[in-house]
């Protein structure tokens, strides 16, 4: 009896064995039915401890870092004052409770409806050596806070650097879990891919309220290391009923963007360099049709890459182009329809987006035939095309898009709806490693996890080498 049931589960262990074997051969894509135990969506509770307002009077709480310069040599240090405004001044050195060195910053307040702000403090600390540890020292007396950042290595086409990927956080235990696990990753920078704090889904004052527990809710990570922000749909907060019509304000006090140091004119969109990597941010609900500020700068800003000095290209922005789940399928049309030849013709590594709420990762794949008249109607694969990567699964309370479109489209590769974040690690300037993580699984199994070779340099790798990047 028993060993006939062994016997039966052999069989299909077999069978399954066979099956996957078969799809590993074929072209096509996977999508993942792993399922999760899945929590409810809901906020974490005002009172719970992860929100909690420092102790002290006047406490600088919400502190985030961003880059401040062009090539990482400048940090954009912001924080919040919930009683007056205080000092803007940041008291910084190499070594622990010796500070050296100080900037003074400004400080701004606004309103949201009858929300008013506390006072947002943002204080450029600039000229800094490269791959050096910076402790840092803001607020007064007795409610002054300490953190540290690490500031990283110089641009050079071999400066390994390992980025994390978070799309859609939002504040729940889920956002916890991914926020938990981002920070065991060995991640060295944040590439955020809008959809912040999710406030917009309160009414009233609770949508500020809502801005600020999520500031103190990202301040574990994002104090201590630069969060590089991208502006999604829950950041227009566009709301007449309340009389608040301009749009982007929260975020725009709140979040700073070295936008000035690309030559762009709005904070919405700007680019950096890293290590090895340049990093360009657009922003989807920007006007980006032919002739547009964002346009005109994306043209300029893709003629200054150098990828002798930085290999890895690398795009952000919110609403991914290439998507095969039911939910927000093609609402990245307007943007391919204007970019997408020059991703191809600038051979663009990455293009990472969130927006729908799950993993999916495409082959390399264009679409730059297509035009009204062409007649081509479908992708096809192109080596010198992104790999697009969509990482909205951060955890906000709307949950997950688990309605893929079937079957898959051929040129999507892997889809998963569950919760998690990715890192990029660059090794050199020809190998890169790009990793899933699921927050359902202990932190060192990446769920999906593929070896990526340079758009630019590959092309200098011997031919059997290249093999390997059928991706
Ligand atoms: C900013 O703070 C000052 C000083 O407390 C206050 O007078 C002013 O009304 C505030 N402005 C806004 C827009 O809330
Ligand atoms: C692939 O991209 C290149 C640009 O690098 C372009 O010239 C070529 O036409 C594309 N191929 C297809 C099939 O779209
Ligand atoms: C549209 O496609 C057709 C056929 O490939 C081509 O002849 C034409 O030049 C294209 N038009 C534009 C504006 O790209
Ligand atoms: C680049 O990194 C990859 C992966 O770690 C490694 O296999 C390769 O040898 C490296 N290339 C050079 C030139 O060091
Ligand atoms: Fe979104």
């Amino acid at each position: 009896m028993a060993f006939g049931l062994w016997f039966t589960l052999f069989e299909l262990l077999l069978k399954l064995f066979l099956i996957l074997a078969f799809v590993k051969k074929g072209s096509a894509g996977i999508t993942s039915t792993f399922t999760r135990t899945k929590w409810q969506s809901f906020d974490i509770p005002l009172d719970h401890k992860v929100l909690a307002i420092p102790n002290g009077y006047n406490a600088p709480q919400q502190v985030h870092i961003t880059q401040g310069d062009y090539d990482g040599k400048a940090v954009m240090i912001s924080w919040v004052t919930a009683d007056k405004p205080g000092s803007s001044r940041v008291q910084y050195g190499t070594s622990e409770k010796k500070y050296d060195f100080k900037a003074d910053g400004t400080v701004a307040n606004y309103t949201f409806y009858n929300y008013k702000s506390g006072y947002i403090h943002h204080c450029l600390v600039d000229g800094l050596e490269y791959e050096t540890k910076y402790y840092y020292k803001i607020g007064e007396g007795h409610s002054s806070r300490e953190f540290w950042f690490q500031t990283p290595p110089k641009i050079d086409p071999d400066s390994p650097f390992t980025f994390g990927i978070i799309g859609d956080l939002g504040q729940t235990y889920n956002s916890l879990s991914t926020l938990e696990h981002y920070m065991q990753s060995g991640g060295q920078t944040v590439l955020f891919l809008g959809d912040l704090s999710y406030a917009d889904r309160y009414q009233y004052n609770d949508v500020g309220i809502r801005w600020d527990s999520w500031g103190r809710f990202i301040e574990r990570s994002a104090a201590y290391q630069p969060w590089i922000w991208s502006a999604g749909n829950h950041e227009i907060e566009y709301m007449p009923d309340v009389g608040e019509v301009l749009p982007f304000k929260s975020f725009l006090h709140r979040f700073s963007t070295p936008h000035l140091a690309s030559r762009s004119n709005n904070p919405l969109w700007y680019a950096i360099r890293q290590a090895s990597a340049h990093i360009i941010v657009l922003s989807s609900y920007s006007p980006h049709v032919k002739y547009t500020p964002q346009w005109l700068w994306l043209r300029d800003e893709l003629k200054r890459v150098d990828r002798k000095k930085t290999p890895w290209l690398i795009i952000l922005m919110h609403v991914p182009i290439y998507n095969s789940n039911q939910a927000h399928f093609m609402e990245g049309e307007s943007m391919r329809a204007v970019f997408e030849r020059w991703f191809v013709h600038h051979r663009v590594d990455f293009i990472f987006a969130g927006h729908v709420h799950a993993y999916e990762r495409s082959y390399r794949i264009s679409n730059i035939r297509y035009n009204v008249s062409s007649g081509y109607r479908y992708p096809v694969p192109n080596k010198s095309a992104p790999v697009y990567v969509t990482v909205g699964d951060g955890g906000n309370q709307e949950g997950l898009a688990g309605r893929f479109r079937d079957p898959q489209p051929e040129y999507s590769a892997f889809r998963e709806a569950s919760y998690g974040h990715s890192t990029l690690e660059l090794k050199n300037r020809t190998h890169a490693f790009l990793n899933w993580h699921r927050n359902e699984d202990g932190q060192k199994v990446h769920a999906d996890s593929v070896i990526f070779l340079n758009r630019h340099w590959a092309s200098n790798l011997r031919r059997r080498r290249l093999k390997k990047d059928d991706f």
